[in-house]
């Protein structure tokens, strides 16, 4: 059964390592602890989660209400990372994941940062369980956590989604970040937190990013956290 993101990305344990060493800047040791538990279980970079744990703060110093929902939780990493800090600041949130458990729709494809081309040849076997296991494991149970499996193209149409305080997309490709885009971006209160994990990464993702926001006023400015996440707060 799946369980560590090693296992997906030999080596993503060293990269992880190497960066909480380089970002010296990055100094909450809660931060830092918390950081430590998750990541074997995530792609996720530490600026990435540290994005989550400043958005996170920003909401309970603001007393923003809303739920969370992550789209492309994979293991779990972020995913666990977000529960201990909601149950250890006893924020009244459920954490709503959507992934398909199985990778992309198979013939996904576009284009990465740096120009490669990534195309989405086969299906993973599920690994729904080893997910579960992992937040189980790190957190103690399941509680405050809502699982809603299958591709978001045919899911988030008919899920029932209240309002939101923090939306994070990793779903990678074009597809797919227009639907979450397009159901949940509305679901946002204003100044709630918009992350788009894949924005510097995915062409695809930008494109839809883009588009979406083309049709919307006011629209947040979005800021790069990363190579790969940008984020921003709905105005
Ligand atoms: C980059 S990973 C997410 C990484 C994760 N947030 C972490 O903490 O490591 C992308 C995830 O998106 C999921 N995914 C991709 N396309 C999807 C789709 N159309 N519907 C649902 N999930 C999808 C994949 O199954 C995969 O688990």
């Amino acid at each position: 059964m799946l369980r560590r993101v090693n296992e997906l990305h030999p080596g993503m344990d060293l990269i992880h390592a190497d960066e909480i060493a380089y970002h010296s800047e990055i100094q909450d040791d809660e931060f830092r602890e918390t950081f430590l538990r998750c990541c074997p279980y995530s792609m996720v970079h530490v600026t990435g989660f540290y994005n989550v744990y400043q958005s996170l703060k920003y909401i309970r110093d603001g007393g923003l209400p809303g739920d969370i929902v992550e789209c492309g939780c994979a293991l779990g990493g972020v995913a666990i990372f977000m529960r201990l800090l909601v149950k250890r600041w006893g924020l009244n949130k459920t954490i709503h994941l959507f992934d398909t458990f199985v990778g992309p729709p198979v013939g996904s494809a576009d284009i990465i940062h740096g120009g490669g081309e990534l195309v989405w040849t086969q299906a993973m076997a599920n690994h729904r369980s080893g997910t579960e296991q992992n937040i189980i494991d790190i957190t103690g149970n399941l509680e405050g956590i809502n699982i809603v499996e299958g591709f978001v193209e045919q899911t988030l149409p008919v899920a029932s989604i209240p309002e939101l305080s923090l939306l994070r997309l990793d779903t990678d490709f074009y597809e797919s970040t227009k639907i979450e885009l397009e159901v949940l971006y509305p679901k946002l209160v204003r100044g709630g937190v918009i992350i788009i994990d894949d924005y510097g990464y995915f062409q695809g993702s930008r494109r839809a990013t883009d588009e979406y926001l083309a049709t919307i006023y006011p629209k947040p400015l979005l800021n790069r956290i990363d190579t790969a996440v940008w984020a921003g707060v709905k105005p």
